[in-house]
This record gives C-alpha cells, structure tokens and sequence, in this order.
C-alpha cells in the first residue's frame, strides 16, 4: 500500500513515518517544503533517520505548487494520504496570515483536488484543537459549535474542515478529519511551550507565562496520537467514511502551572518567571472529550503528563 505523508519533516509527521515504516509492506512517501518556521536542522535530521529507510522516498515539494504536487500524484497514485503539512502555530499567525493562506488554504486545495483526480481511497487530515475558539462547555465534543475561531490560524483549518466537507459529499471521497490537541514529545517544535520551558529552564533563561500560566491545555503525547492516526488509517469501517471528524486528545487537561513544574522536576531546577497578560488569538482552555474515537476505533491515550515530559527532557538534554 502507498501512503503519501505530507510535512514529514514535521514533528508529527517525522513520527507518523517512522512508526509505519516498521511495517515492511508499507511504501512512505513524504513530501515537506523544509520552511524555516523553525530550526531547519530538527527538520534535516528528522528526515535524516526516515531517509536511512528503503521503503521511504522522500519529495522536496510546496503543497501550495500546483503543477509539482499534479505530477507527484499522477506519478505515485496514492492508496492513503494523511495531510499534515501546513503553517502551524496560533501566534505567528497574527502577523504572517498570508503564510496560512498560501499553505492551508491554496495547499489544502491542491491536496484535495488531487486526492479527487487520482481517486485516493482516503485522506486524513490535520485540525485542531484552536477550531473550538473559546467555548465555555467541557468537555469539547465534535458536533459543539466552531464557527468562532479566535487567531487566522484557527480559521484556516476550520475552512478546511469545511472544505473537506463539500469535496466529500460532491465527489465521495472519503476523509477524516483529526483534530488534534496540544501534541507533545521528543523531537517535538521548538516554537512550543514544552521546548521553551525546558530549553530556558536549563540555559538559565526567563520562562514567559502568558496568561499568568493559567492556561490549561490537554496534552496530548505523540505515540497517542500516532497510534490514533494508524487506527484511522487501517480502520475496517473506512467504506462508509465519507466523511468524519475525530478529536485525538488524551482528556486530561493539565494547568501550564503543573505543566511547568513538572519540566523543573525532571530539570532539577526552578525556573525564573515572567508572568504576561494573555496574547489575543490563544484560548484560555482546551480539553477533548475522546469518547467519539474511542468508541468508533478504539483509541485510548497511555502516555501520562509525567511520562511524557520525562521522555521529552531526556531527548532535549542530549540535543542541547
Ligand atoms: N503539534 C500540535 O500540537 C498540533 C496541534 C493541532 C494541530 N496540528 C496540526 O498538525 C499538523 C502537523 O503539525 P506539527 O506539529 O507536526 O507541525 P510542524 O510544523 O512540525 O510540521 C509541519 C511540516 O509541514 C511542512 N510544511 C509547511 N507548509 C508546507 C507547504 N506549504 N508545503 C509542504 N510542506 C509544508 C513544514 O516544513 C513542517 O515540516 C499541522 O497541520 C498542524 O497544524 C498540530
């Protein structure tokens, strides 16, 4: 079976390959721009380690690039396409929207109108959490209502939510929309609390805590969400898909406080701390309910919050 992976230089991406790659008969294909967003060398190395695999090729290609992302379908005629490429993080997007546009917008376009034209079986894509925006009501189920995301980032993958949509019931194709929570572990960006906490905490920087750290998000660990992924890509009930929308959380949220003195423990060392008033665009709280895909795949997260930054500051001391 083919599967193309798009943004496999990406964290979950990088993750989502090596995992099914240890599945002989697979054939990976990953396609990633290698954008600067953040360190290009995560990135390089990340796709380093999938390149040693045989059974994984790899394309240098914008989703945005109509004409080069035409002719990588034509010539590889995909089973499975799991999109994760994209312009991530909320804040960014405050004064970069034209990057969203381009990549989440134009790129998604292009991901669909090939997943059409060369007649893929089933693409999964990445959302998110953010499309929730400020809803009061916990547990976030998927049917709640997600037509006020609060940062341009949000907007993206709600628009493409809705796009997905309409591609699905014009054309039937199926498609899973995943939207994910808060994803942590090793190997994991840099632009992302965990990183920064543990990176300023050890180099003897200032931790900024937006929102006086009362943030409380659900973190979810990627094996979680690598697993829940897998579970959607080989899922027995993949005829009558046409179209669906997953939360992958791991429903137990978690204050930034706690959060961050877990990092200190495992660092050794109290961080010193700057609290600022909340940045527009963030939500004050997410937490998924996972009931949807647990039933339906039987999804359950195993990671805890101490096991998971555990494993990521052990990767982060030997990086750094
Ligand atoms: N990590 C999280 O907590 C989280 C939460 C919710 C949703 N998501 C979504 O999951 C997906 C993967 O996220 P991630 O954390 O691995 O982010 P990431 O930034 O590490 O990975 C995305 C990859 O896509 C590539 N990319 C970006 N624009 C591209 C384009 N136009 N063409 C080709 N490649 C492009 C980047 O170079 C990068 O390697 C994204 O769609 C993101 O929005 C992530």
């Amino acid at each position: 079976m083919k599967i193309l992976v798009t943004g496999c230089a990406g964290f979950i991406g990088y993750h989502l390959c090596d995992y099914l790659l240890k599945n002989k008969k697979l054939k990976i294909f990953g396609l990633d721009n290698l954008n600067n967003y953040y360190d290009i060398d995560l990135k390089k190395n990340r796709l380093k380690s999938l390149k040693k695999n045989k059974n994984f090729k790899f394309s240098k290609i914008d989703i945005s690039d109509e004409k080069k992302i035409t002719t990588n379908f034509k010539q590889n005629k995909y089973s499975i396409v799991v999109n994760l490429a994209a312009q991530a993080g909320v804040r960014y997007s405050i004064k970069n929207p034209e990057v969203y546009q381009k990549s989440n917008i134009n790129g998604f376009f292009n991901i669909l109108e090939n997943c059409k034209k060369f007649k893929v079986k089933h693409l999964i894509h990445a959302s998110t959490s953010s499309v929730y925006g400020d809803n009061k009501k916990f547990p976030l189920k998927e049917h709640f209502n997600t037509d006020k995301p609060l940062s341009f980032y949000a907007a993206t993958k709600k628009s493409n939510e809705v796009m997905a949509f309409a591609y699905s019931n014009i054309y039937n194709l199926p498609i899973t929309i995943l939207r994910f929570f808060t994803v942590y572990g090793p190997k994991g960006r840099p632009d992302m609390s965990l990183y920064k906490f543990t990176d300023a905490i050890i180099n003897n920087k200032i931790v900024r805590l937006f929102n006086n750290g009362d943030h409380v998000r659900d973190f979810t660990y990627i094996s979680d969400v690598v697993d829940a992924i897998e579970k959607v890509i080989f899922s027995k009930n993949n005829k009558e898909v046409p179209y669906k929308i997953f939360n992958v959380s791991s429903n137990n949220p978690q204050t930034l406080k706690k959060f961050l003195n877990e990092i200190e423990k495992n660092c050794n060392k109290i961080s010193k701390k700057v609290y600022l008033k909340l940045q527009k665009g963030d939500v004050h709280k997410t937490h998924g309910s996972n009931d949807l895909i647990s039933k339906q795949l039987g999804f359950k997260p195993k990671v805890t919050i101490e096991k998971g930054i555990f494993n990521f500051v052990k990767w982060f001391k030997k990086v750094d």
